[in-house]
């Protein structure tokens, strides 16, 4: 019998400064009572001037190995999902290895948005799967409230910052990852984009003044977009893995918006009890949320030995995916 990768183990990071919906009541023109009521969002974590992605992401990183006893020399990959780098470059995965000490592992960035942590792990699978590489890190981090308009009411009141590591292993072949799915549509670019600062619109004193450099949504049909696309990836990793949503412990959507993981969930037919929800406490940390809130999940025992979990994302690009992991 062949084996499977699977997640071995955990760890997740996040900045100590909390930014409220109080907090941003005095910034923009909003209100605690409509981000409650339309995002589910109390608060995010939000990284001070001196802080930036990889640190977040090397503290996540090193907890997942600490808690597997598995030294950084052994790794032989780094995935860094992120929409909010360090620097252009070298890659944020560089960044980490160097700082983790991962000598012998190659490292390298993930651009997927808040889909970015399992498209890292559908990427990373098959690898471990056919032998190529034994153990991995597969990191979602971002700093993405850098990139936010804080005049923008329709974002800023949104993205949050922290990161979150899975450590992956071979496991035996009725365990890890037992079906997982990546999708775009790259029609859908505009509907969530940062238009400066690439080769496109290249980074003038212009761009900046008119805040190309920051993240610009229409929302608004992101949502219905997000809730189908995740609603029917979700369906087709169950039906090709012969599982039903009656056999999931937990689902884990990306913190998207409250009303998205509700919705997704009614149309799926998961009950209220299995599915995690921490949104209310960090906001939308894009390629970071499911990573963080798995880790949650693992340190509060909701997750143990033999149990069957669902993850689904969505995020800008437009970039969508499903995994089903049995632990
Ligand atoms: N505070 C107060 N009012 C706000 C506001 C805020 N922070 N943001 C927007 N509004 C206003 C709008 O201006 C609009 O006012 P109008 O009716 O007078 O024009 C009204 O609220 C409704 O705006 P709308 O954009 O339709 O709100 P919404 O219910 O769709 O909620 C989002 C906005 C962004 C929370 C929601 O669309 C969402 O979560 N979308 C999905 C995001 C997503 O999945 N992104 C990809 C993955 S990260």
């Amino acid at each position: 019998m062949g084996l499977n990768a699977g997640i071995i183990s955990t760890g997740h990071s996040y900045p100590s400064g909390v930014l409220t919906n109080a907090d941003l009541e005095k910034i923009v023109d909003t209100s605690d009572e409509w981000i409650t009521s339309r995002t589910g969002i109390k608060q995010r974590r939000k990284a001070g001037s001196d802080e930036y992605t990889s640190q977040f992401a090397v503290k996540a990183a090193r907890q997942a190995l600490e808690r597997a006893q598995i030294d950084a020399s052994e790794v032989n990959l780094i995935v860094c999902a992120t929409t909010s780098p360090d620097q252009i470059l070298p890659s944020t995965g560089c960044l980490i290895q160097a700082e983790l000490g991962a000598n012998n592992a190659a490292a390298y960035d993930l651009f997927a948005a808040c889909s970015g942590f399992l498209y890292g792990l559908t990427t990373v699978e098959s690898m471990i799967r056919t032998g190529q590489i034994k153990y991995a890190l597969v990191i979602g981090a971002e700093v993405l409230t850098k990139y936010v308009d804080y005049t923008d009411r329709s974002t800023c009141v949104i993205f949050g910052d922290g990161a979150g590591a899975a450590l992956l292993a071979p496991v035996a072949a009725d365990k890890g990852i037992l079906a997982t799915k990546i999708v775009s549509d790259g029609r859908f670019a505009e509907q969530l984009y940062s238009p400066g600062g690439g080769t496109r619109m290249g980074t003038t004193h212009e761009t900046i003044d008119s805040g190309q450099h920051f993240f610009k949504m229409k929302g608004n049909e992101l949502f219905k977009i997000a809730v189908r696309s995740m609603t029917s990836i979700s369906q087709e990793i169950l039906e090709k893995a012969n599982y039903t949503t009656d056999d999931i412990k937990l689902f884990i959507p990306h913190q998207a918006n409250q009303r998205i993981t509700d919705a997704v969930a009614q149309k799926l037919g998961v009950n209220e009890s299995v599915v995690y929800s921490n949104i209310e406490f960090h906001g939308n940390t894009s390629s970071a949320s499911i990573p963080i809130a798995l880790d949650e999940c693992i340190q509060q025992g909701k997750i143990v030995e033999g149990d069957l979990i669902l993850m689904a994302s969505f995020g800008g690009g437009a970039t969508w995916g499903a995994t089903l992991v049995r632990f």
